[in-house]
């Protein structure tokens, strides 16, 4: 038995090198080409469209497809012609984690091609630019592509306007259009790079994102554990919303749910990724995120408010385990954070339903002033499939 697996991992680590070793070789002519994007703002659907746009010069079938559709349809022809392409934005300095699990769900393959493309946030301060940062971003994926058996021949990432609007504000119209006009040359560069069989390491640029990416792990993985969950949960809506639904409708993890008797708003699960798709397509600029709201609940739930009560309670009952060990100190902490955002949201979803509230909320939110950001040529039907409604952009 021990012997059998052993052989197994023999196996498949030689038939690992031998992929290498043929991925080292330039001779790659692609016949069919599907890119996989996940996106909230459109600007990595952007990036993708211009990839699909120079792949389909060179004559080459290409398919473009959202990840949140692509299952469970999603077959790959497992070839050396056949090239996939993921693109996706930078959260938290890595990966969406929607992203990780659609690249965990891929089949398993021996000759396919990768490439993945992350899109990082820009910001322009009049002539100055700003450039984002994907770190970990592409690399994770590729490193679950290159277990799946899939040849990743390279990784890019590629600045776009920023679009975090619970963080800051649009930019404007003027500084978008250069951001995006300046991405536009370094991603055909990219896609002409891998289409004629070269790969995509050893750049300078990917070299920094990896060096930089290490070393915010741990900031990454904060945002994983706990950022996300937390920036899910201070969503509201102001008194505009009519309860459309176009947010849950359009939203790319199915996170948020229309929920109310008489009227229905939404409502943010714990699977939203903060993309902000919601926040940059509602036709009534109604969704908002309370800043000063979101700085009391991190108060709340941070360790130092868990360990004075833990202390607390442990000095009522004796035993208590609370604070025993530092790993289930921190275990028990992680379900009291969950317990005090869910919990706060909970108000936070009942108290703006009040339009003395709600008003008092909006005039001390800073989205209320945010312009919103979109990438200006994409529609929410290009993103999301969506056609069930019409819709009003
Ligand atoms: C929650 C959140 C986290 C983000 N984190 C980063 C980051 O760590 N580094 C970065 O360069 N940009 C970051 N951004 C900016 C986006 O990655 C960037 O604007 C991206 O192009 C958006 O692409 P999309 O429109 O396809 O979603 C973040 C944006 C959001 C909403």
């Amino acid at each position: 038995m021990v012997l059998k697996r052993y052989d197994c991992f023999i196996n498949s680590l030689s038939q690992r090198v031998v992929n290498l070793a043929a991925s080292m070789s330039n001779n790659i002519q692609y016949k069919t080409v599907s890119f996989y994007f996940m996106s909230g703002t459109g600007n990595s659907y952007r990036v993708a469209c211009w990839m699909k746009e120079y792949s389909e010069k060179q004559g080459l079938t290409t398919t473009l497809l959202p990840m949140d559709k692509a299952f469970p349809d999603c077959r790959i022809e497992d070839s050396k012609d056949t090239l996939i392409g993921f693109f996706m934005p930078t959260h938290g300095f890595t990966a969406p984690w929607s992203v990780i699990k659609f690249a965990l769900k891929m089949p398993s393959v021996k000759q396919a091609r990768a490439i993945c493309v992350a899109t990082q946030g820009r910001l322009k301060f009049g002539r100055v630019f700003i450039p984002g940062l994907s770190a970990t971003a592409t690399f994770i994926i590729a490193m679950i592509l290159a277990i799946k058996g899939y040849r990743v021949r390279g990784v890019h990432s590629i600045n776009m306007p920023s679009n975090w609007m619970a963080l800051h504000s649009g930019q404007k119209l003027r500084s978008v259009q250069s951001i995006i006009n300046a991405a536009r040359q370094p991603s055909e560069k990219f896609i002409r790079h891998i289409l004629s069989g070269k790969r995509h390491w050893l750049t300078g640029l990917n070299i920094a994102e990896f060096l930089l990416g290490i070393f915010f792990i741990p900031i990454s993985l904060a945002y994983l554990l706990y950022g996300k969950i937390f920036l899910a949960k201070v969503f509201y809506t102001n008194s505009r919303c009519n309860g459309c639904g176009l947010c849950s409708d359009c939203c790319p993890n199915h996170a948020i749910k229309m929920v109310g008797k008489k009227r229905s708003f939404p409502y943010w699960t714990y699977h939203c990724e903060s993309c902000m798709r919601c926040m940059a397509y509602c036709p009534e600029q109604a969704i908002e995120v309370h800043q000063s709201w979101g700085v009391l609940v991190l108060y709340l739930s941070s360790f130092s408010i868990f360990y004075t009560l833990a202390k607390i309670l442990a000095a009522w009952i004796p035993g208590f385990p609370l604070l025993h060990g530092v790993l289930l100190t921190r275990i028990f902490h992680y379900i009291f954070y969950l317990t005090v955002i869910g919990f706060s949201y909970l108000i936070l979803f009942r108290v703006t339903k009040f339009p003395v509230i709600n008003k008092l909320f909006s005039i001390t939110t800073l989205t209320t002033i945010y312009r919103r950001y979109r990438e200006p040529g994409t529609r929410i039907s290009d993103l999301s499939n969506y056609e069930s409604k019409p819709i009003k952009e």
